[in-house]
């Protein structure tokens, strides 16, 4: 690697405790004896895991992550206790909270988000001491949950007062509207720990399911914050929260055929193992939002300096940790010079540093083994003849890895398949345009891509013809989620079933239907049975 790790500029890279603004200092870790099951905020007295944080601070004996808190390691037997209290708390459809009208669940849910935003400091900072995200993009995440879960509201009345409705078809009376579909397992990614992790449990709630919450390996913490916020907005068994090594406590939940749906945003590998313990698997719905190596195609007639600026923010914000980051862009050889001496210009001035500077663009790498894994992947890349071309490439700093550029990239290396969820950007040159295309067809995932150009003829050949391989076409911009409103979906490895404000209300739930002939004293039943609604 190129001047790997010169100590003196790590150092530099790296503060005494003393010199970080005090409003932004880890002082107290946050230890978590806690875990909430049944409306119980149960003492565990048990194992704990020490959480340290991937932004070094200098100390007596060198660099090393403070201990940012530490959390319980549970057992089997309170990850089933958990699951019991979702079920009982379900009751088969006939508890509590899928009887309650959709009205006064979002009364719960509104309660909980003005609990949730009065925590906004507290889990802003641990997001940066945690897993290392910039400020700027711990308050985006923060601020877009929030938002997301208020335009859920809007969507769960808009759903509902068109299920109020009846519908008279062929002399058949018919109320349709939608049901819970029971116990609900969340369990969101460590890069969008806290986004994740509601947009798909809220929706859940509000659709009248029960739910367990297992927070991601890394980003546990600072879900600390909302544990009583649960606890005192929604009744018993409603939420449940469990903490510990997902290969222990995840597994029985599932084999147990007590969990009806699971949304899971991690690997597809994962998927798989936690899809096949479910002892009828068709009874379970799986909502999975998976990896991805959604790719840039930069045309011969892009705007050089739009695509440039696309490109860099579309493969490295948040360090590359975003599953609809830029993965792997194919660039027409005609542009190869001034592409990568723009691209390399200005990822080079991304500043790196610690989450809290003004301005930081790539910040401390939470996940053990990455820069190894990187590494490895450059390496790989160089033995097959590409080369780093940024003059900061492949630089480590200790948790820092600087924005690494590298090209020629071709299909003999690792990097043109696997996902690399860092900032590690490859470029493939192409004269044919079949290259991406083939790329896009062969490979295991189908999330996004982004096309870069100004002839509409050959835009739209591409549009065409990628929109039958990914879930979104972005033209002349990187890739992303947002806006939430907008359908979020992966084919292939990517992901099933589709996120979006509304559309999550709909994976959470099923069409159902009350259905009568239209004779006799039929209506007069009807109006009475749904006018009469409990809850
Ligand atoms: O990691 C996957 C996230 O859902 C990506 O969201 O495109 O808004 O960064 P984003």
């Amino acid at each position: 690697m190129k001047s790997l790790n010169s100590e003196k500029e790590t150092d530099s890279l790296f503060p005494d405790s003393a010199d970080i603004p005090e409003r932004f200092r880890m002082n107290s870790p946050v230890i978590q004896h806690e875990y909430l099951i049944n409306g119980e905020l149960k003492a565990w007295n048990g194992d704990m895991q020490e959480v340290r944080s991937p932004v070094l601070l200098k100390g007596s004996s060198g660099l090393a992550g403070p201990i940012v808190g530490s959390y319980p390691m549970l057992t089997e037997k309170e990850s089933m206790e958990a699951l019991e209290a979702a079920v009982s708390a379900y009751d088969h459809g006939r508890g509590y909270w899928p009887s309650l009208s959709v009205q006064k669940r979002i009364a719960c849910v509104e309660a909980f988000l003005s609990r949730m935003l009065l925590k906004k400091e507290e889990i802003i900072h641990l997001f940066m001491w945690e897993i290392g995200k910039s400020l700027k993009g711990s308050l985006e995440e923060f601020d877009r949950t929030a938002d997301y879960i208020r335009n859920t509201f809007d969507a769960a009345r808009d759903m509902e007062r068109v299920s109020s409705k009846c519908v008279i078809e062929q002399g058949i009376i018919g109320q349709i509207r939608r049901a819970p579909l029971g116990v609900v397992l969340c369990m969101g990614p460590y890069n969008y720990p806290l986004n994740e992790t509601l947009s798909t449990l809220i929706p859940a709630l509000i659709m009248g399911n029960t739910a367990v919450i297992k927070p991601p390996k890394l980003g546990v913490l600072l879900h600390s914050p909302l544990l009583a916020a649960f606890q005192t907005s929604f009744p018993p068994g409603v939420v449940n929260i469990v903490y510990g090594e997902g290969k222990q406590i995840v597994p029985p939940m599932l084999r147990s055929g007590q969990v009806d749906i699971l949304a899971f945003i991690g690997s597809s590998r994962v998927s798989e193992i936690l899809k096949s313990l479910h002892p009828k698997p068709h009874r379970l719905r799986s909502v999975l939002g998976l990896e991805a190596k959604n790719p840039g195609i930069i045309l011969q007639d892009a705007d050089m300096e739009l695509a440039i600026r696309e490109c860099v923010y579309g493969s490295l914000s948040f360090n590359g940790q975003r599953c609809t980051a830029l993965k792997i862009l194919f660039l027409h050889s005609r542009l190869v010079t001034a592409f990568l001496q723009g691209f390399t210009e200005m990822i080079d001035r991304l500043k790196c540093g610690l989450p809290w500077e003004e301005g930081v663009e790539i910040t401390p790498l939470p996940e053990m083994g990455r820069i190894e894994f990187l590494n490895g992947l450059i390496e790989d890349a160089k033995n097959n003849g590409a080369s780093i071309i940024n003059r900061s490439g492949g630089i480590v700093n200790g948790t820092l890895f600087h924005p690494t550029l590298l090209y020629p990239v071709n299909e003999t290396m690792r990097i043109y398949h696997e996902e690399q969820f860092g900032p590690v950007v490859p470029v493939v040159p192409f004269d044919d345009i079949e290259i991406p295309i083939r790329y896009i067809i062969q490979s295991s995932y189908g999330q996004q891509v982004s096309i870069f150009g100004k002839d509409h003829d050959v835009i739209g050949r591409l549009v065409d013809i990628l929109i039958n391989q990914v879930c979104r076409v972005n033209i002349n911009c990187m890739c992303q989620r947002g806006p939430d409103i907008f359908p979020f979906a992966g084919r292939k490895d990517s992901g099933e079933e589709t996120l979006s404000v509304s559309d999550a209300l709909k994976v959470f739930s099923m069409r159902t239907i009350v259905a009568t002939k239209d004779i006799h004293g039929n209506r007069k039943i009807m109006k009475s049975i749904l006018s009469g609604r409990r809850g």
